[in-house]
């Protein structure tokens, strides 16, 4: 009898230092999806959509990562932010991001005319803003 409530207690413990692990490790990956807080919620929704994946440290390409990473862009330097909001700004006239390549892989991946237009027009009123 006191075997049975020892390895039921047992049980009991494994169960809860589980779900504990189970809740950390959920709560790890909520930190790096959402590192984009401090943008309007239609930007984020865009950036999160469809340049994240890329433009950011957990992205594959190197490059992609050099040339823009949104999870640190707002804690730049002035001049530098302006610089590459300025290159969104481009790209996003270009219709040249999300990268060619990857849209003939994946078509849903390009990002709407709509979606576009938000983002470029916050792109254009935070450089000017700074820029004052
Ligand atoms: C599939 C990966 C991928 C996605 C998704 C992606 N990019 Fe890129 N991006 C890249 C790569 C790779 C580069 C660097 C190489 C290059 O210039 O082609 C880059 C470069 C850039 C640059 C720098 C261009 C320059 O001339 O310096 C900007 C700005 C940019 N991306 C914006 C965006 C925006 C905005 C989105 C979302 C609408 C986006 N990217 C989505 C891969 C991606």
């Amino acid at each position: 009898m006191k075997k049975r409530v020892v390895l039921i207690m047992g049980l009991a413990i494994v169960a809860v230092s589980f779900q504990c692990n189970a809740l950390t490790n959920r709560g790890s990956q909520d930190v790096k999806a959402g590192t984009t807080t401090e943008y309007p919620e239609a930007v984020k929704k865009v950036i999160d959509s469809k340049c994240l994946g890329c433009h950011s440290p957990e992205g594959r390409s190197d490059k992609a990562k050099e040339a823009l990473n949104w999870t640190t862009l707002m804690g730049l330097e002035k001049s530098s932010q302006v610089s590459k909001l300025d290159k969104v700004i481009e790209v996003l006239d270009k219709g040249d991001m999300p990268p060619k390549k990857m849209i003939e892989m994946h078509p849903e991946a390009k990002i709407s005319e709509a979606d576009s237009k938000i983002l470029k027009d916050w792109a254009v009123a935070t450089s000017d803003v700074l820029m004052k």
